[in-house]
């Protein structure tokens, strides 16, 4: 609407005096038309600040004149739409507040959209987007990076999917490198069974302690260390033992992470991992070589790209073959990133046109190089988009290093465990009231369930993924703030008032009453709820966009908030009118509810209590 207004008042008859780079109709551009959220509340919901930019170019005396001008033609068409009159305000922004008939309209259709969407319009520029994560390292701990990577990376891939993308969730697991020489020589010696090629799985214990006496010998015993380095090369050529040792490994880290991936509730992630971009790691190196990019450097074969430098000064290079023929890190990204952007379908490609990956910060430059080498390889099109999604550090609450007291790595399992425990903990503290009762009941449990995990996935994305992150049980575990139970409770109690409105039964997925013929918005507190359940497209197409998570966390935990509100101020009922609405909102936060597999909303009710 603002372009086609700044289109009619703007647009210059003689199109002479337009810049010859631009058409008439153009002397202002998408960035002036541009309408953003309001930068505080008071100011209304939105902004639109194309006086500040147009003002001087079209030759007004200040931009508070260019912004009245623009009031003056916007204003009779948001009628209905926005509170008027509209606002110039300051140096000439354009405060825009949302008008009550606009607000119980929209909040109508929300209600009242049976696909279940909120009237959330799906994409009308759908693409086909890889998101790489969660990607842990076969034999070797799942950590809690790992964790990171894998809540944050299936959040954004169900923001994604909701918006209409179609999503490939991509977990490209370390299952290729140096390391498995020593591995299968080791099983060859300790686990003989692991080489016979029957696909059976082999019992191999503990796999970090497997590795750990893999690795120790290897340091210690230089005979096992030629042949750890000889098996690398035996597994490479294709060795039937080799392999089979190599896949009893695979199928035991597998059972491993989806245990953690099952407590997790992630589900439709697909296992690509390293070694399955092994036979187009030569032509990548070659390819390289023949447009001039890779070169030879002391031995190894190395890409150096502009602007990277080590402290010293010197290029620094990106190492895409070692000096004793291995291929790097990099090189498996550079045939992944290939693969994922190829148009070619007979090549296998999976012509994407976004590509996240979701990992630690500390690989932020390994990205950076790579896509920038894919790009000047001619790897991937203009129109695609390669996206590092970083994460900080996990840290203890010292700020140190994530740690058990005793200075070893947290095991996932323990984590998971333990903020269960704890939420168990507090559901018994309250059991006071009902003498003989000591321990949990079956439903009980699955809140704990529910409330633990999810307080461990909710933590992880109520904060900026960019800062680092203190891991706190006590705080990701508290009632009060921006945490999972919070939200639970909320969720929780709507789900209460709409039983109680329609009379439905304990069990079941809740029923939205039939939409209310007209939402009649009389009070202020229902006002700001409404104010802010309308913006829920807004704010998933800006995580869709922006790839933050927390911002969905930060615009839930408002919206509970301004629903408290609604409860302490009014009679209850007019309460139900709302809670329709503002529960349908809740649905990502259901989403976590349901990593526990039979929870119910009874079960949630007794969180409430
Ligand atoms: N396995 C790696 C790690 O544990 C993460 C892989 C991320 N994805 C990628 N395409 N490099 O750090």
């Amino acid at each position: 609407l603002l372009a086609d207004t700044l289109n009619e008042i703007f647009i210059d008859n003689n199109s002479e005096q337009s810049p010859p780079s631009t058409t008439p109709h153009q002397r202002y551009t998408l960035r002036d038309a541009m309408v953003t959220p309001a930068t505080k509340p008071e100011f209304g919901d939105y902004q639109c600040n194309a006086a500040m930019s147009l003002s001087k170019k079209l030759g007004y005396k200040n931009p508070r004149e260019c912004a009245q001008q623009i009031v003056n033609a916007l204003q009779p068409k948001l009628d209905g739409i926005m509170e008027l009159p509209l606002e110039v305000a300051g140096p000439g922004f354009i405060n825009l507040k949302l008008d009550c008939a606009y607000l119980s309209k929209a909040l109508g259709e929300m209600a009242a959209d049976s696909a279940g969407r909120l009237a959330v319009p799906l994409t009308d520029n759908k693409k086909k987007v890889v998101v790489d994560f969660s990607s842990p390292n076969i034999a070797k701990e799942m950590h809690v990076g790992h964790l990171r990577s894998t809540i944050i990376g299936d959040t954004l891939s169900n923001v994604l999917t909701f918006a209409g993308h179609d999503v490939l969730r991509l977990n490209h697991v370390g299952d290729w490198g140096t390391q498995f020489g020593m591995l299968v020589e080791h099983l060859r010696d300790e686990y003989p069974e692991a080489l016979l090629n029957n696909n059976q799985d082999v019992d191999l214990g503990d796999l970090v302690t497997l590795y750990k006496a893999a690795k120790k010998r290897f340091d210690v015993d230089e005979e096992f260390k030629v042949r750890a380095r000889e098996g690398v090369v035996k597994l490479q050529a294709g060795d039937a033992e080799s392999l089979a040792a190599w896949e009893s490994l695979c199928r035991a880290s597998r059972v491993e992470y989806q245990k953690i991936y099952d407590r997790l509730n992630i589900v439709g992630l697909h296992e690509r991992g390293e070694s399955f971009y092994n036979p187009f790691l030569e032509g990548v190196v070659t390819e390289l070589q023949n447009l001039g990019l890779a070169v030879e450097s002391e031995g190894a074969t190395a890409v150096f790209l502009e602007g990277y430098a080590n402290r010293d000064g010197s290029p620094l290079p990106m190492l895409v073959r070692k000096s004793d023929g291995g291929f790097n890190y990099a090189t498996t990204d550079l045939a992944a990133v290939r693969h994922r952007v190829q148009f070619d379908p007979n090549e296998g490609g999976e012509k994407a046109d976004r590509v996240l990956y979701v990992t630690d910060a500390g690989q932020s430059q390994h990205f950076e190089m790579v896509f920038a080498a894919a790009k000047k390889a001619g790897f991937v099109p203009d129109t695609v988009s390669l996206e590092h999604v970083p994460f900080g550090l996990v840290q203890g609450e010292d700020g140190k290093k994530f740690a058990t007291r005793s200075g070893d790595t947290v095991k996932l399992k323990d984590l998971l465990d333990e903020a269960v425990r704890i939420a168990g903990e507090d559901i018994k503290s309250r059991m006071a009231d009902h003498p003989g009762e000591s321990e949990l009941t079956d439903a009980l449990s699955d809140v704990a369930k529910t409330v633990g995990i999810g307080a461990v996935k909710y933590a992880d994305l109520s904060m900026n993924r960019e800062s680092n992150y203190k891991f706190s049980y006590g705080r990701m575990l508290s009632l009060n703030g921006n945490t999972a139970p919070y939200m639970l409770y909320a969720y929780a109690r709507i789900c209460g008032i709409v039983r109680k409105a329609t009379g439905q039964s304990e069990e079941n997925k809740i029923i939205w009453p039939e939409a209310a013929s007209t939402i009649l918005i009389t009070h202020d507190s229902e006002k700001q709820l409404v104010r802010n359940l309308v913006k829920l497209p807004d704010i998933l197409s800006e995580v869709e966009m922006e790839l933050y998570p927390n911002r969905l966390c930060d615009y839930l935990f408002e919206t509970s908030q301004k629903f408290n509100q609604v409860i302490m101020k009014l009679p209850s009922v007019a309460i139900l009118a709302l809670t329709a609405g503002t529960a349908a909102a809740f649905a990502p936060v259901a989403q976590i509810r349901s990593s526990s597999s039979s929870t119910s909303s009874s079960h949630l009710r007794a969180v409430s209590k």
